[in-house]
């Protein structure tokens, strides 16, 4: 590949990896003050709060999904000839995004949640603007035309170089690859992510367009479980990309740590595929409570939610661990990074299995942002970051210094003290999505917020160390 290409995709990389790192900081802070108000700290009015609750899920996921999408397009670069032009348009959409997105929420009041689900936009009982509610689906479709453009990207170039049987690995499975058809597992696992996202992104335009109609049109009528079907099969795909394109990123940078190759096999391109079949079914175990959906549905929806969590996950974190050991690594901040962020994934995963089979117990409790924010917060976060590290090392030659690894520790404890006392409160029946949380509950919250506050010291040590960091980066256009 080209070297002045090369350079070009990690200076827009590093570029949308600054600002999204600090919006990700930015949204967090918002969830830590709805969780201080839970806690008892202070008390924000439950309108507000469930304000700050749709603006801090939307904001941080939507800058954590576009950052790692940087992060991919960076570890594709080598591989692939992306279009830039089409980056800079995805990322202008986004950021057109989180302008409107703050006016719909903090002007419009708009504050159902990350989930709008049907009825409830149009129900505000005068808790929100009407319009806030129209433009929020609007800026949900344009985050789907965003995705789409940069997904739809790497499917068609990566189709282009190794064809698209040998780019999703069936011709591995089948075992008439060839050198050339063989993409490396950065290539194979981003393409089949981005298939996979494309397919949620129907599912999430049609929904969006569906409830525009209604919005615009009152009288359209709309089945509720068929919405609710799109809604998640839409949501929870696009929240596992944001893993999955991380862990395609570690496929790609672990080697260089571990000077060992991690090359694509048989067993990477099955546990991908399978992957990809599972994730499509595991949605369902949002529905497990709703009891007009068909049995089989439900039956399904078990088998697709235990399934989703091994095959890609045994295969990546064994493959892993065989990597780096005895391999005389050198943890620096960067695969420490990596390699915590992996295990979050599984340990994470774990409790989403949990979820999933005591479903009567722990639906709509606590335990759920227990396990996602796990997954999110001490996952896909920690790979977003390492990466940030490995551009700074790769064309700055910046080395760690105190407050990096003060940095790692500190987001590490937090991360887990905020997951552990939203699962341990689900564990003792706090409901989700209590603005006041009940009786005996508060305990919980409060401990999550001081975790939170760990969080936010770390992400100020973080986001001012890649600042110091860029600023050794040589010129990108030389
Ligand atoms: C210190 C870090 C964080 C804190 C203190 C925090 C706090 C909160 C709180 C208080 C809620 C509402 C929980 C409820 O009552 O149901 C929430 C929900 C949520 N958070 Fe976080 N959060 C943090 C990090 C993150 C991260 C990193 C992500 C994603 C990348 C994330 C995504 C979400 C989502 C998707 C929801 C669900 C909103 C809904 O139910 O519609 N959070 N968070």
């Amino acid at each position: 590949m080209d070297i002045s290409y090369e350079r070009r995709v990690a200076g827009i990389s590093m570029v949308i990896g600054a600002i999204t790192i600090v919006l990700f900081g930015v949204t967090i802070f918002i969830g830590i003050i709805a969780r201080t108000s839970q806690g008892g700290f202070i008390t924000l009015r439950p309108d507000v709060f469930y304000e700050f609750m749709t603006l801090h899920s939307v904001g941080v996921a939507g800058s954590l999904m576009t950052g790692i999408t940087a992060m991919m397009w960076y570890s594709l670069r080598k591989h692939l000839n992306l279009h830039m032009n089409l980056m800079q348009i995805m990322f202008g959409i986004i950021g057109a995004v989180v302008v409107s997105l703050l006016a719909a929420t903090l002007l419009g009041f708009y504050g159902t949640g990350w989930t709008f689900l049907y009825p409830l936009p149009f129900k505000s009982a005068g808790a929100w603007d009407d319009w806030a509610a129209g433009l929020y689906l609007l800026l949900l479709l344009c985050v789907v035309a965003a995705m789409t453009i940069s997904w739809g990207d790497v499917v068609v170039v990566a189709s282009k170089k190794y064809g698209f049987s040998g780019a999703v690995g069936w011709k591995l499975i089948a075992g008439i690859d060839t050198p050339q058809t063989t993409p490396p597992p950065v290539v194979l696992i981003s393409t089949i992510t981005s298939l996979c996202g494309i397919l949620s992104n129907i599912a999430g335009a049609t929904v969006l367009i569906l409830l525009l109609i209604h919005w615009a049109d009152p009288g359209f009528y709309l089945d509720y479980l068929y919405i609710k079907n799109l809604i998640y099969y839409f949501g929870h795909i696009l929240m596992n990309m944001a893993m999955y394109m991380a862990v395609a990123i570690v496929y790609e940078l672990m080697p260089i740590y571990a000077k060992r190759p991690w090359k694509s096999n048989k067993i990477v391109a099955i546990s991908w595929n399978a992957a990809f079949i599972a994730v499509s079914l595991a949605y369902m175990h949002h529905l497990l409570q709703d009891f007009p959906q068909p049995f089989i549905i439900q039956v399904i929806a078990v088998f697709g939610s235990y399934m989703a969590a091994f095959p890609a996950t045994v295969v990546t974190v064994v493959g892993a661990m065989v990597l780096v050991y005895r391999s005389g690594i050198k943890w620096t901040v960067a695969p420490l990074y990596m390699f915590i962020g992996l295990m979050s994934w599984t340990i994470g995963g774990f409790w989403a299995v949990l979820d999933a089979g005591f479903n009567n117990a722990f639906h709509n409790t606590m335990f759920v942002p227990g396990h996602f924010h796990l997954y999110l917060l001490a996952g896909t976060s920690f790979i977003f970051v390492a990466t940030l590290y490995n551009i700074t090392e790769e064309l700055g030659g910046c080395k760690d210094a105190f407050e990096d690894r003060l940095g790692l520790w500190a987001w590490f404890i937090g991360a887990y003290g905020v997951a552990l006392t939203f699962l341990l409160s689900g564990v003792f029946g706090a409901p989700r999505r209590y603005a006041v949380q009940m009786p005996g509950k508060e305990m919980w919250s409060a401990f999550g917020a001081l975790f939170g506050w760990i969080v936010i010291f770390a992400l100020i040590l973080v986001i001012g160390r890649y600042i110091t960091r860029l600023q050794k980066v040589k010129p990108l256009r030389s």
